[in-house]
């Protein structure tokens, strides 16, 4: 049997804090109501001259190191982001600044789905033995894309990178089960959309001209959401694996709101202590929330080899999914 492993992880934030007080100066809200809402505390901007690709690259960098790989061993750069530098693909320029001049390069669209569903993608391709190394990146910009003027979704989001170096393998397997899910029919929830602007070319023919508005949620419905279908598809992958919740060391949800993370621990039955999170430092980074976790509790020691994970990614789409995890890189 071919499996996986996971051989070591990264992340990149950028310097710039804004915190709960500072960003009051802008919209009218306090910190005590995005700590009790949210459980943020304060979230990264990306600088000028901070990218999408320096994020993704610096996780990605960072990740080979601790996996111990030469940039050039890689097979395949999977980044998952919805804020690319350029709407062709950031992932070949992800290649680039890393030197991975063997590896073939693409972009893997889900929100903040992204590093789950972009994580069970590689796994295929080393499964199947087409594939030895892969290196899958959750990176997002949102504060390019946030309307800074919306209190109810700009407190939210901020920016980040992380990364995960898998590895084929045939004498175990790392991804022990998953599953994955869309339902477009509820993606007005949550949507990063073009606008809606022609340009006339010829009489009688015109073009869609290029351009996005900011990001627009209902929040309650996705709220909602969150709250019932990620602990029913935990569940669902529990009981395709076998699994009981008393056996897994660590609950990683995608970072999106403490209240959904408390909720889905309860759900679960598990302690609260055993529930990952750093919104408080990074509000919701997307794509990037899972590996930026991962890599934060593997590089502080609260993960170590052999750790059993569940985790979960959900949102714009509507997408979500988990996955059951089980930890072999090296740990601090
Ligand atoms: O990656 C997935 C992406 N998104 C999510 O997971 C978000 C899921 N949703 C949520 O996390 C929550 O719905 C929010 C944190 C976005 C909002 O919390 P809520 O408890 O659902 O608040 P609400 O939308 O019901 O708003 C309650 C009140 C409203 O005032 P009124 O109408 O009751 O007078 C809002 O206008 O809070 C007001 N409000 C704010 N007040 C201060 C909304 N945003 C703010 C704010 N500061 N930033």
């Amino acid at each position: 049997m071919r499996g996986i492993r996971l051989c070591g992880s990264g992340a990149a934030v950028p310097a710039t804090r804004l915190s709960n007080d500072a960003l009051s100066q802008r919209v009218e809200t306090s910190d005590e109501w995005i700590r009790s809402r949210t459980g943020i505390g304060e979230r990264r901007v990306a600088a000028e001259g901070e990218t999408l690709t320096s994020l993704a690259a610096a996780a990605g960098a960072q990740a080979l190191q601790n996996a111990g790989w030469e940039p050039s061993s890689l097979d395949l750069i999977l980044l998952a982001t919805s804020s690319p530098d350029d709407l062709f693909g950031s992932a070949p320029k992800v290649q680039a600044v890393l030197g991975a001049e063997r590896a073939v390069a693409f972009d893997l669209t889900a929100a903040c789905s992204g590093f789950l569903f972009a994580l069970v993608t590689a796994a295929q391709y080393l499964r199947s033995g087409a594939m030895q190394r892969v290196l899958v990146i959750g990176a997002d910009q949102l504060s390019s894309w946030v309307d800074w003027s919306d209190r109810r979704t700009c407190v939210l989001f901020g920016d980040g990178a992380g990364a995960v170096a898998v590895e084929a393998t045939g004498d175990a397997d790392a991804l022990l089960g998953f599953r994955m899910a869309s339902d477009g029919r509820r993606g007005e929830n949550l949507t990063l959309s073009q606008q809606p602007q022609r340009q006339e070319l010829l009489p009688g023919i015109s073009a869609q001209q290029g351009g996005f508005s900011t990001i627009a949620m209902n929040g309650q419905e996705v709220y909602k959401f969150a709250a019932r279908e990620v602990p029913a598809i935990l569940q669902q992958l529990l009981d395709d694996t076998s699994t009981s919740p008393s056996e897994l060391d660590w609950l990683l949800l995608h970072q999106a709101n403490q209240r959904i993370l408390d909720a889905v621990g309860e759900r679960l039955g598990m302690a609260a202590e055993k529930v990952l999170s750093n919104l408080a430092h990074y509000g919701n980074t997307s794509a990037a929330t899972i590996p930026l976790m991962l890599h934060e509790a593997v590089s502080d020691g609260r993960i170590s080899s052999g750790d059993l994970i569940a985790t979960s990614g959900f949102g714009a789409g509507l997408s979500w999914g988990a996955a059951l995890l089980r930890w072999d890189g090296p740990t601090s």
